[in-house]
């Protein structure tokens, strides 16, 4: 069996302003966190100079911008996103191959990695048959949210893209690893992660620790188990999170 790195945990840093941003950025790195997502109200907020001072600080950053747009201005978008040193950037699958195949064209020479967003782990239910039904899908017809996920996930793989952001569900029976990746460790960055005592939110698709590093995720994003924890401390929480992926590691590494 092939060894596998570590997975990195994400903290979804979806703060509403910069200040309680660079607080928690502080307290999470020196509780051992490395890796930090900037999404779109921080990031609208706060720019590229919040990425830069994340680096300065020796982070890596995951820019969630989900970029959906047409091939040029995305092109654009993912060239600007280079020069901010973001690690990772999400595109959304649904652009098409076109647009992704310019993002990714816009990425060569540089260390920025892109990742495809499948379907958001938020998203099912009633919002989900909605879009599918204007699609043009009848009505009690919809197709399976995972199949879509893997078709969406195959014009990331067949664009180039060295990796998407998935549910853990859908990435469990290792269908979204087979697709014909150009690349060749793809990334798997699976949201939506929830121990047991913890709310779930708005996220409806769920999976724990173990459940996302046994199907084989790269990158675990955790935000509002951490940053707003229900009894611990944000710095608790995240350690906890931390030595649940270290076990998790030697456990697999070892089996
Ligand atoms: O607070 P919580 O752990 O639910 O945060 C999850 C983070 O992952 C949010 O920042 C959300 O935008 C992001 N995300 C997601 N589903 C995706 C892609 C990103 O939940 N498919």
């Amino acid at each position: 069996m092939q060894k596998r790195d570590m997975a990195q945990l994400i903290i979804a840093l979806d703060q509403s302003s910069q200040e309680q941003a660079r607080a928690l950025v502080d307290e999470l790195t020196a509780a051992g966190v490395r890796w930090f997502k900037v999404g779109l109200e921080l990031y609208t907020q706060s720019g590229p100079a919040f990425v830069r001072h994340l680096k300065d600080q020796g982070a890596s950053v995951f820019l969630d911008l989900k970029l959906y747009d047409i091939p040029n201005t995305v092109a654009g978008a993912v060239k600007a996103a280079v020069q901010t040193g973001a690690d990772l950037l999400t595109v959304h699958c649904s652009g098409g191959p076109a647009m992704l195949e310019a993002a990714q064209k816009s990425t060569l020479g540089s260390n920025l990695k892109l990742l495809g967003v499948t379907v958001l782990t938020s998203f099912g239910g009633q919002d989900y048959e909605s879009v599918c039904e204007a699609w043009g899908a009848r009505p009690n017809a919809v197709p399976p949210r995972n199949a879509v996920a893997i078709s969406l996930a195959r014009l990331a793989a067949e664009s180039g893209l060295p990796g998407i952001v998935c549910s853990v569900s859908d990435l469990h029976d290792g269908q979204l690893q087979r697709l014909s990746w150009k690349v060749h460790r793809p990334l798997f960055v699976t949201p939506g992660i929830r121990e047991s005592a913890d709310a779930a939110n708005d996220q409806k698709s769920i999976g724990t620790v173990d459940q996302a590093l046994a199907a084989g995720a790269t990158h675990l994003v955790v935000g509002r188990p951490i940053t707003a924890p229900a009894s611990d401390s944000r710095v608790e929480a995240a350690q906890k999170f931390l030595r649940t992926i270290k076990e998790g590691y030697v456990v697999t590494s070892h089996s």
